[in-house]
């Protein structure tokens, strides 16, 4: 049997950043559901002899790729408890990006929440299990998170919340659910990514992750994260545009204060990032247009801003803001419906 999911990639409004025990967030985040960013992964299964180990074949783009296989493997073989099957297995996935490999966007999101969603198809195929939508997204998001942590939001349309919070109901550190009652206007917000660098970046999520259990900031970070958390799901129920920017920025510059702030310490923004934040906030000024960025771990910048005013946006970057950018680069994306089954 194969089956083959799409699932895109996330960018965070409130930022996870720091963690403990298996992949289990520190605070609360929520994010946007990206659309064109996304990975497609076929997971082909055929039963074996149970004999204890993993038996796969990767192939990353078309092409064997032993670098992947191996990450492939020792996840794989973390996961056997919640899918005891895989050692009675032989799978070979393929696995493919539709954005190019070092653009800047982070793939392990799509990519492993990809893999996730293939395996609990063979799992409800062969076990007859997870039938039920709700509890297939559930398995999928909790197998993602163990595969990398923001993954977990990426299998729900348009806004995910994950990490436990007292004041959102349901909300737990196993496994993301979907914020359904935003405003229609941020179903349909775009994520204009301005590449000011396409390098790789210099600390991995993993590193950041692990500085936090240092950086005097901690506590205090991660109270303002739950409280925002809270903050910005108000914003967006009332569609209240300023409040939302207000956060998500706040957010954006205290994750790189974090980084700033950590030791060893990071700068992961670079002039040219520093220049696009002050234009982007001097436009809004001027014109009064609902304009906002948000940051990953990395020096781009996401430009995020409703379906309406497209097209001043777009002149905005064409005029000013691309030559920035490297090789004028930017990246269109807009918030998705979540992953989708292909076959
Ligand atoms: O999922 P990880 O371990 O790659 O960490 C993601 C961290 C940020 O992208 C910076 C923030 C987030 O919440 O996605």
């Amino acid at each position: 049997m194969n089956f083959t999911w799409r699932s895109p990639s996330n960018i965070a409004l409130v930022k996870y950043w720091g963690k403990h025990g298996n992949q289990l967030p520190n605070n609360s985040s929520i994010s946007f559901t990206l659309s064109q960013a996304f990975s497609e992964t076929t997971v082909m299964h055929e039963s074996k002899n149970e004999n204890g180990k993993i038996d796969l074949e990767f192939y990353f783009e078309g092409v064997k790729n032993e670098n992947f296989q191996k990450r492939i493997e020792k996840f794989l073989g973390a996961i056997v408890p919640h899918f005891p099957f895989l050692t009675s297995s032989f799978l070979k996935i393929e696995s493919s990006n539709s954005f190019p490999h070092s653009t800047g966007i982070a793939s392990s999101a799509s990519a492993m929440s990809a893999l996730a969603l293939g395996l609990c198809s063979i799992e409800k195929q062969l076990l007859g299990t997870l039938a039920n939508n709700d509890d297939f997204l559930k398995k999928a998001s909790i197998i993602s998170r163990l595969g990398s942590g923001s993954a977990c939001r990426s299998v729900y349309p348009h806004l995910a919340i994950w990490g436990e919070n007292k004041g959102v109901a349901l909300s737990s550190n196993e496994f993301a659910i979907p914020f359904l009652e935003a405003d229609e206007i941020f179903k349909t917000f775009h994520d204009s990514i301005l590449i000011v660098s396409s390098d790789e970046k210099t600390v991995s999520s993993t590193a950041g992750h692990e500085l936090m259990h240092t950086n005097i900031f901690a506590d205090i970070r991660y109270q303002q994260a739950n409280q925002n958390t809270i903050k910005i799901m108000d914003a967006m129920r009332a569609g209240d545009l300023a409040t939302f920017g207000l956060i998500a920025e706040e957010e954006a510059l205290t994750l790189h204060a974090l980084m700033m702030t950590s030791n060893p310490s990071y700068v992961l923004l670079q002039p040219n990032s520093l220049k696009l934040i002050e234009l982007i906030r001097t436009y809004r000024n001027d014109t009064k247009q609902p304009v906002y960025f948000t940051i990953d771990a990395g020096p781009n910048i996401h430009l995020l801003y409703p379906h309406e005013i497209e097209s001043d946006v777009q002149n905005l970057i064409k005029s000013e803001l691309s030559k920035y950018c490297e090789n004028a680069k930017v990246i269109e994306d807009k918030v998705g419906l979540g992953a989708t089954q292909i076959v």
